[in-house]
């Protein structure tokens, strides 16, 4: 199967259509747990229906550290989380805009403006490829498990670039690889729905940036179940933290400052990388299996299992991409990674 721009735009705008109807979010009450992408704090004041539904897969607000008075653009604002939250940031004398192409999602976030009569939002119908902005007019952009879904990153990189003002600032929360996915996985409408085929490696994403002229590129693990999905010797999708920023007019950048991509995670203690480290370092095998991928763990079986349940309790979330199912065999303790909030549509 050919997977054309216009196939994908198509399938993307049916699938995330369909989650708007039903107001289908990955956390929140419709997914039976709490929206754990962001700090209680910051999402605590809106009413619950409008933070719990995120599609998203990290918090791009608290990256991009807005400022009163800036102009905000959201790629893929969906139904409006982060546009909202944005809103508050800037203030009455900024702006949030959000672009999305499905009707469903623009309708949704405007119904919700209204609802809050909050006056500092807009959202726009378009397209990343083609953003329905001014040259120059934004300071932040910021996105929320959106790049990956798109048929033309280069473009969309370019559009970002001529976007934003000379030293504006991009955050975006998006699913990377380190590594090529499996080609089945690639070749999946389904997983590219699900914000898994589209993904970019991190090594692309970066020179994708560059290319655009973004200087300051740093890539970052979201947390500890993504810092170990990196390290795997095999293309797995995981959530990154992506900032970068437009040079300001005639400013020189020292090459050591231009790129950064870091694979273990934002933040976590001693003992959490330790505890990661040593479930990692007991990988013997990776396969790729119908939806998801398989790991072979090697040592001591009881011992080990016991690492791995630990790292799942404390990782596993309704928010997470995937899910972890355990088994005991006689070559090692399989762990399987499958398509957990992937696969009732969430990114
Ligand atoms: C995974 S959802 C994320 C929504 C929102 N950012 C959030 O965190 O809940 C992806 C959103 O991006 C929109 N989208 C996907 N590809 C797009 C494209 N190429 N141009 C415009 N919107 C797009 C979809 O319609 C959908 O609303």
């Amino acid at each position: 199967m050919t997977l054309s721009p216009d196939s994908i735009h198509e399938t993307v705008r049916e699938y995330y259509g369909e989650r708007a109807r039903n107001s289908d979010s990955c956390c929140g009450p419709s997914a039976g747990c709490n929206n754990d992408l962001y700090d209680a704090s910051l999402i605590s004041e809106l009413p619950a229906d409008v933070s719990s539904f995120t599609l998203g897969c990290g918090d791009p607000i608290t990256l991009a550290s807005l400022r009163p008075g800036e102009t905000v653009l959201d790629l893929g604002s969906g139904g409006g989380l982060d546009c909202f939250l944005a809103a508050r940031y800037v203030g009455p004398t900024g702006r949030a805009i959000g672009v999305d192409m499905t009707p469903e999602m623009l309708a949704k976030a405007n119904a919700i403006a209204q609802r809050l009569n909050v006056t500092n939002v807009e959202f726009r119908k378009g397209y990343l490829e083609n953003l329905p902005v001014e040259d120059a007019s934004v300071d932040v952009v910021i996105s929320n498990c959106v790049i990956n879904l798109s048929p033309d990153k280069p473009q969309v990189f370019r559009e970002i670039f001529r976007a934003l003002k000379p030293g504006g600032r991009v955050a975006v929360s998006d699913i990377v690889t380190n590594g090529q996915l499996p080609d089945a996985v690639q070749k999946s409408m389904e997983a590219w729905g699900a914000c898994i085929a589209g993904a970019l490696d991190v090594n692309d994403y970066v020179r994708g940036l560059r290319e655009a002229g973004f200087t300051h590129v740093r890539v970052q693990p979201k947390g500890d179940t993504d810092s170990a999905l990196a390290s795997l010797p095999i293309g797995v999708p995981f959530s990154a933290a992506v900032t970068a920023t437009k040079p300001k007019t005639g400013e020189v950048v020292a090459e050591a400052e231009e790129t950064i991509i870091t694979l273990s995670a934002a933040g976590g203690g001693e003992s959490r990388q330790t505890a990661t480290e040593q479930l990692m370092s007991r990988v013997a095998e990776v396969t790729s299996i119908d939806g998801g991928y398989e790991l072979v763990l090697k040592g001591e079986p009881v011992e080990t299992r016991a690492l791995a349940e630990a790292f799942i309790a404390k990782e596993a979330s309704c928010c997470s991409a995937l899910h972890f199912d355990l088994e005991n065999s006689a070559d090692g303790v399989r762990v399987r990674l499958t398509g957990g909030s992937a696969a009732k549509g969430c990114c």
